[in-house]
């Protein structure tokens, strides 16, 4: 089929002469019946040439918006940075968190009971989290914004061994380092379950006694390792020092900085991001970026100044799951980051410029996308997830944001 031009930047083109990084601007088909969720994209990879080439015979292609050469495609860039594309990772992902959820709420059961630690489906799960993290980080990350407020202990259990597990990647830690601090991150806090649920659950400051209470879930989360010979012994030291500080202020031993353990000191730095960015019972949950700089404020007094600052470079201004507002006042959350281009992510948008819920659209700052009125999109500010109404874990549910990978992928969350 021949190629037709229509204006000078509008052209015909048969589906079988498209390439990756044109810019689709109409199709022979109504958008209604096509699986795009949105009028006018960049082709970015060759899995959306295969889906235009089911669907249509000719699009018009906006050679202005296209760019010269092909566009880098996602699938390419995942086999350079990572073994797969996160949109191929999401539904595993998804899958180890649940059965992650299963063995911490199975182990704190057992502890109730007094019953031994399943050491082996410890291992298991682990081996799992950490086999999703070194394919594609980002799926796991992405669904630790998943924050369930009516089971926080065990979420944030997982959220932390999963930003560790992440976290460590990024440093370039071996495959046994990695597993190794996923392991203590997933038992850091499971002392708590000694802690009486109201002082784990009160809404005002703890007194004298109820903070000494919360506190002993390092002592206590000690003991119940130790009494368990099934778990491995780096992981009752971060339990025991996971709230010592670097200034000697900490609990329960105020250690000075060169005595407490690097994964302790680790996995402090995972579990106040992931306890900022959370709702408690207590406090409505923080932006990444509002969490990133009271860290960041907080470096050599309570963290290994150097591992916050690593971390930082790690997540990103932008991590998936960000709920961002646009300059033009749309707001939307982050799909993912390109590991290098942190500060021009793609957006699904969900709500116009008046905050209303709008028709979910994708745009991906990468591609210099613009809005209605012609104007770059940029975003403007980052907000905690559950602003504007927004819940990241709907859109999960809905399979939204994996829609924004792939058009026709179905829900994944159950
Ligand atoms: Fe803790």
């Amino acid at each position: 089929m021949e190629t037709v031009t229509t204006s000078l930047q509008q052209v015909e083109v048969a589906v079988s002469d498209l390439n990756v990084g044109m810019y689709v601007s109409e199709l022979d088909i109504p958008w209604l019946e096509s699986p795009f969720l949105f009028q006018g994209f960049v082709i970015e990879s060759r899995e959306e040439l295969d889906q235009l080439r089911e669907v249509c015979k000719t699009v018009t292609v906006d050679m202005q918006r296209s760019s010269d050469k092909p566009v880098t495609d996602w699938d390419h860039v995942a086999d350079e940075d990572y073994e797969v594309a996160v949109e191929h990772e999401l539904s595993a992902a998804n899958g180890v968190r649940t059965t992650a959820h299963h063995l911490v709420s199975g182990i704190f059961r057992q502890i109730e009971r007094g019953q031994g630690i399943d050491g082996d489906a410890i291992n298991a799960t682990v081996k799992d989290t950490v086999d999703s993290v070194m394919r594609n980080p980002d799926a796991m990350v992405l669904l630790t914004q998943m924050k369930n407020k009516d089971n926080y202990t065990a979420e944030h259990c997982i959220n932390v061994s999963v930003l560790t597990a992440a976290f460590e990647r990024y440093l370039g830690k071996s495959r046994r380092q990695i597993e190794e601090a996923a392991y203590c991150a997933l038992l850091h806090d499971i002392g708590k379950i000694r802690v009486p649920d109201a002082v784990l659950n009160k809404k005002g400051r703890f007194n004298t006694e109820e903070l000494a209470l919360m506190q002993s879930h390092t002592e206590h989360g000690r003991d119940v390792l130790l009494a368990s010979h099934a778990v491995i012994k780096p992981a009752v030291d971060v339990a025991l020092a996971h709230h010592e500080r670097m200034d000697g202020s900490g609990y329960p031993h105020a250690l000075p900085s060169d005595i407490i353990p690097y994964t302790a000191r680790l996995v402090a730095v995972t579990d106040a991001y992931d306890a900022i960015t959370s709702a408690r019972c207590y406090k409505g949950p923080c932006s990444s970026f509002d969490a990133l700089q009271l860290m960041y404020k907080d470096r050599d007094r309570q963290f290994d100044a150097s591992l916050v600052e690593r971390y930082i470079e790690f997540m990103g201004i932008y991590p998936p799951g960000s709920v961002v507002e646009m300059s033009n006042g749309e707001v939307g959350i982050v799909l993912s980051v390109h590991p290098h281009h942190k500060l021009d992510p793609r957006v699904l948008l969900v709500r116009n410029r008046y905050k209303e819920p709008s028709k979910e659209r994708i745009v991906d700052l990468r591609r210099k996308a613009v809005d209605s009125t012609g104007h770059p999109y940029r975003i403007e500010s980052t907000h905690a997830n559950g602003n504007f109404g927004i819940d990241v874990k709907y859109y999960l549910k809905q399979g939204l944001l994996s829609k924004g990978f792939t058009a026709a992928r179905p829900a994944l969350v159950s």
